[in-house]
């Protein structure tokens, strides 16, 4: 039987070939837009993390080479966190300020070895102190803002000085862009960009990082006093509007995956370069069930780095950044 009636618009014929399904695509990835996060150390520190298969902490000549390769492969830039041992950290965190530290010198082997690559560093202090938290505490215990954020400054100065392109304060102080920025541009550093973790959340999702790090063993309490609390989305509108009055560049939402409607919601309001976050917790998940054959690990790595795209990411901060690069490039 002839039915009467034919729908005008049948959405699967755009679907039926590559090619219009190609033509049609509205978000696309490319290798340019990621940026590796790279564990660094020295020693008898260096070496795979248990809870991040794939992931290591490379010393000095193995980072060299990790960003020659990931140079290779079109990505963008690196952001890189130091892993530093027990007897340098204390109550301040004073090694942040140690101008010949591990992340200066990594700064300048990467710069020699790689100019073209974006070299990004925290502006934190919880990999230097002893009770891991980001911050100075006061009697009370409590992390106290203006003292952190006079550390930070300084923090600030010794990795600029050595080089580094994006200066990415992850602390959530109150000021601490503001005051960044003010330090930068009274020592002739104009272009030295920020990359404000400006919408930052108290999440579970960092716990691989903190292991990485070894903040985990030390972190004494949460981060609830300065990090986001995660029911909130209109605080985060208020945080990325500061930071962007401040100086910042470049906004970030932290975590990534189950923070999406944060990032439209930044792009929508500010219309300025958003970074998403896929943070250690998220790669973990994907590398487990992908280990365990629960799920295709190409699939749900592309899926979900090409969903930060489309929730309005410019650029994405992962784990995956150097096997989806490659990926990117075999396609
Ligand atoms: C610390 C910092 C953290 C991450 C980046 N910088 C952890 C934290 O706030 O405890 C998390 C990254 C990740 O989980 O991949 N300032």
């Amino acid at each position: 039987m002839v039915p009467t009636a034919y729908p005008a618009t049948r959405p699967r014929r755009l679907r039926s070939a590559a090619f219009s399904r190609e033509l049609s695509r509205e978000t696309r990835l490319a290798a340019g837009q990621l940026i590796q996060p790279l564990f660094i150390a020295e020693g008898p520190l260096c070496g795979p993390v248990a809870s991040m298969p794939g992931q290591a902490r490379l010393d000095l000549d193995q980072l060299v080479a990790e960003c020659r390769a990931l140079a290779a492969l079109g990505v963008s830039a690196v952001a890189m966190f130091p892993v530093i041992p027990a007897e340098l950290k204390n109550d301040t965190g004073s090694e942040s300020l140690n101008p010949d530290g591990l992340i200066p010198r990594a700064i300048k082997r990467v710069k020699d070895a790689c100019p073209e690559l974006g070299v990004i560093v925290d502006i934190a202090l919880d990999p230097y102190t002893s009770h891991g938290h980001d911050g100075i505490l006061d009697e009370a215990g409590y992390v106290a803002n203006d003292i952190t954020v006079e550390a930070l400054r300084k923090q600030a100065v010794v990795l600029a000085r050595a080089g580094a392109d994006v200066l990415a304060p992850s602390d959530m102080m109150d000021g601490r862009v503001g005051q960044i920025r003010a330090v930068l541009e009274r020592d002739n550093r104009h272009n030295t960009m920020i990359l404000s973790y400006a919408a930052k959340y108290a999440s579970g999702f960092y716990g691989p990082f903190r292991d990485a790090v070894g903040s985990a063993t030390a972190l004494k309490g949460d981060k609830r006093t300065y990090q986001m609390d995660p029911a909130n989305t209109d605080e985060a509108l208020r945080e990325v509007g500061m930071d962007i009055a401040e100086g910042a560049d470049i906004v970030m939402v932290k975590p990534g995956m189950p923070y999406l409607d944060i990032i439209r919601r930044v792009k929508d309001e500010f219309r300025v370069p958003v970074a998403a976050y896929q943070v250690s917790g998220e790669y973990a998940m994907l590398k487990a069930a992908a280990q365990n054959g629960w799920l295709d690990e190409k699939k749900v790595v592309m899926e979900s780095l090409l969903c930060f795209r489309r929730a309005g990411a410019d650029m994405i901060l992962s784990y995956f950044s150097k096997q989806a690069a490659a990926w990117l490039k075999d396609a």
